[in-house]
């Protein structure tokens, strides 16, 4: 447990932030899909001397001397790493997810080339090719989308069809906001056919993939998985990408650096380590399953109250409420409810949503970070409830401000890991 008397005694304004957020996670319910809480340990790692130092290469091939423990560290992280997802290479210095899939498109593609991912309001993130980001300026982004909403499914067929008239050089499998599994295999078969690597974005489903309670890429054949350290993982902040065989792995280590990055940060390095060995032991096994468990029985439930659920329902840790045909209002407008009494999610785009991304038709729900904090099926069952009532009496505010204290009430039964206000 960090103690912060040197901060509080130097600059009052930040601890008074720090306190604020420490509050702030211990008093509210978190639903963001695609945040959690790292332990104890990890959060002592970060916050060490590794900092301090500059470690531009890879282990035992340094630009700087000195590395007798950094290189330690991150040796112990790619080898964490390889086992926990079945790799042939690991590389752990991406500072994030965005720039792991940026250093993955430069080690692969040349500009020009073409990459086909999922439709962005299907569930695609953003650097899968969203006109905003500048990798559009450089690569070409064609789409594949689900066949149908109701189910989820994709549409292989037009996939394929697309494939062959596009010559995508990466088949990149992976998403934000999709429900339910995808089939590698299927996957893979089309990327062979038209001679394209295939590439996995599991940052939000790598704590799942890791424990074995979803389907691993690579058992699929995929070349590539790049992931996110700080979603279902329970890691640090950062980004990672694991390459089937050691050949690939030159490319992408050549590509983070130098090509993309300068020095890795030492301390996340550490700290992925730290949280790659809490995901190798039994009971992550255990967490990984009760995420999807919880999410599973709160999508039950919230369909059973009459939510119109994307795809009517989750194989993961996330679901998609379409706010306009559950409630009549906007994703946004359940968005600044919900907070209104502790419990966090975001709005979110669904498939083919007419309305706008910052007004958009859904919001995203995932149970990660409740379920770190021990919650189990019957909370699920409290916590949708707690919802349902704050969207109806909305216009209410004496009673949204009961259910906040309802709320802050229930969280007080479960502690956040690390979190201890005195
Ligand atoms: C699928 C996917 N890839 C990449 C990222 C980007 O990760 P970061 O925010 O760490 O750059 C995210 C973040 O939400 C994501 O969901």
């Amino acid at each position: 447990m960090p103690i912060y008397d040197a901060l509080k005694a130097q600059d009052p304004d930040i601890y008074a932030a720090l306190l604020g957020e420490m509050h702030r996670q211990v008093d509210g319910v978190e639903l963001i899909a695609s945040e959690n809480y790292i332990s104890p340990a990890v959060m002592e790692i970060m916050a060490s001397v590794f900092n301090n130092k500059y470690s531009e290469g890879y282990p035992g091939k340094r630009y700087y001397g000195g590395q007798e423990f950094t290189d330690k560290v991150e040796t112990l992280a790619i080898e964490r790493a390889k086992i926990l997802f079945k790799a042939g290479h690991a590389n752990v210095q991406p500072h994030a997810g965005a720039p792991a899939n940026v250093a993955t498109y430069f080690a692969l593609l040349e500009p020009g080339d073409t990459v086909m991912g999922m439709d962005l309001s299907h569930g695609g993130h953003l650097t899968h090719g969203h006109p905003v980001t500048y990798i559009t300026k450089i690569f070409n982004f064609v789409r594949y989308k689900m066949k149908d909403p109701e189910t989820g499914e994709i549409d292989y067929d037009a996939m394929r069809t697309v494939a062959l008239e596009t010559k995508p050089k990466i088949l990149l499998a992976g998403f934000s906001a999709y429900p339910r599994e995808l089939d590698y295999t299927k996957m893979k078969a089309i990327a062979d056919e038209v001679g394209a690597y295939t590439m996995a974005d599991m940052a939000h489903i790598a704590g799942m993939i890791a424990a074995g309670v979803l389907k691993n890429p690579f058992d699929s054949g995929f070349d590539i998985i790049t992931t996110t350290t700080h979603k279902s993982l329970r890691g640090p902040r950062g980004g990672m990408i694991l390459s089937r065989d050691a050949e690939l792995g030159k490319k992408i280590d050549k590509s983070v650096f130098p090509g993309f990055q300068g020095g890795p940060i030492m301390q996340m390095v550490a700290a992925k380590a730290v949280a790659f060995g809490e995901a190798m032991k039994p009971e992550f096994k255990v967490y990984a399953a009760q995420i999807i468990k919880n999410s599973q029985h709160l999508a039950a439930f919230l369909m059973k109250n009459g939510c119109k659920l994307v795809t009517n329902g989750t194989d993961n840790h996330l679901m998609l409420v379409d706010c306009i045909q559950s409630f009549g209002i906007p994703g946004g407008e359940v968005e600044t409810t919900l907070d209104k009494i502790g419990i966090t999610l975001n709005k979110n785009m669904i498939p083919d949503d007419p309305r706008k991304p910052m007004d958009p038709s859904g919001v995203r729900l995932g149970t990660p970070a409740i379920t770190t904090r021990g919650m189990k099926e019957q909370e699920m069952e409290i916590l949708g409830a707690f919802i349902l009532q704050a969207i109806k009496h909305r216009a209410d505010a004496a009673k949204l401000e009961e259910l906040h204290v309802e709320v802050r009430e229930f969280c007080k039964k479960y502690p956040v890991p690390g979190v201890k206000i005195s």
